[in-house]
């Protein structure tokens, strides 16, 4: 183990078996991109409802990036999606699944307790030298990490919706983390063609601390009656130039993930009013509206409330 980790540089990817926990949408993302980036994958999940819905959500993914790819060549498109559907098992046996793994993702539920029961029975069956990840949006590592006797070899990554196509992935080092295991990620994530930035193991990491509470903030703004919905993601569409605006992009997230890391971070830091949970939010998740409802109230908005004449 001391050898392979002294022996790593960022550019040699020693990470060739991955295993997936999770199969909702940012773990069959990421199981598509490590298969499509050539490791051997094993998806796992418990439901095999969620596997079989899985398996289609990710071939259909699989032809939009082949039809990008081999634009010229669609039977080179054609070998693509099938050397990566090969690449790619499932499997509803977490034992099994992680007997061969260099690295294991989790993207399970955000529920400690959860992660807690998974880890340390993965922690008991895993070889000594498989890495252990989490994909969580906001907990912190060190504490999910803490049931296991591999600190050394336990770090985030954290991958962004949808995964296939954002390119960043933050990789998380905790105090425990070993520089071994850190320069390991580094070059996992380069190997599944992201770019990949280093933070410590602070409440959100770098793209959620900033993003969840700019997401609540425009909400709040549409609660007070400040700017209706279209206005206020035409404004951040097209004055700071981001992809989607600000309320779009929250029924992107899910209002229910939206709000599970606020209420968590606030629990936590009661005296930050950048995490105060909005009452709408709440509301939407209390009435199951858990993705669209914004969008909606933005595309049912008549053509006139863009006017700012009043
Ligand atoms: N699989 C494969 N390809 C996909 C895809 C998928 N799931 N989704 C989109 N694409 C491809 C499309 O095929 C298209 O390819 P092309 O350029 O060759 O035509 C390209 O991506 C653009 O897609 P569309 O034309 O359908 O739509 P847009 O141009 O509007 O882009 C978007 C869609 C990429 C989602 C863009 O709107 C965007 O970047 N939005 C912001 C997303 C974001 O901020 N994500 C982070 C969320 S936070 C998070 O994940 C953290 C978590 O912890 C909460």
């Amino acid at each position: 183990l001391l050898k392979r980790s002294f022996s790593t540089s960022p550019s040699m990817n020693l990470i060739k078996n991955i295993t997936v926990i999770g199969g909702g949408l940012m773990g069959s993302g990421i199981a598509q991109v490590a298969a499509q980036t050539g490791h051997n994958v094993n998806l796992v999940d418990l439901n095999i409802d969620i596997l079989k819905k899985t398996e289609s959500s990710i071939g259909a993914s699989l032809s939009r990036v082949a039809k990008k790819l081999y634009k010229d060549k669609p039977e080179d498109g054609e070998k693509f999606v099938q050397d990566t559907k090969n690449r790619l098992k499932t499997s509803t046996d977490v034992t099994a699944s992680v007997k061969d793994a260099d690295l294991v993702i989790e993207a399970i539920v955000e529920n400690m307790e959860v992660k807690h029961k998974l880890f340390k029975s993965l922690d008991e069956v895993a070889p000594a030298k498989t890495i252990f990840v989490s994909n969580t949006s906001s907990f912190s590592i060190t504490e999910i990490s803490s049931v296991t006797k591999r600190g050394d070899r336990f770090g985030g990554m954290h991958f962004f919706n949808p995964v296939p196509v954002m390119k960043l992935v933050e990789v998380i080092k905790t105090a425990n983390t070993s520089e071994g295991t850190h320069t390991e990620l580094l070059a996992c994530g380069k190997a599944m063609g992201k770019v990949c930035i280093t933070c410590k193991d602070t409440p959100g990491f770098v793209v959620n601390r900033l993003l969840v509470p700019y997401l609540l903030e425009a909400i709040k703004l549409l609660e007070r009656g400040d700017a209706s919905a279209k206005d206020i993601d035409t404004a951040m569409k097209l004055g700071a130039g981001y992809p989607m605006g600000p309320l779009e992009l929250a029924d992107y997230v899910g209002h229910d993930t939206t709000l599970a890391i606020i209420e968590g971070w606030y629990k936590r830091f009661p005296d930050n009013s950048l995490f105060k949970p909005s009452e709408s939010l709440k509301q939407l998740v209390k009435d199951g509206k858990l993705e669209k409802e914004l969008l909606e109230a933005l595309q049912h908005l008549p053509e006139d409330n863009s006017d700012n004449s009043n």
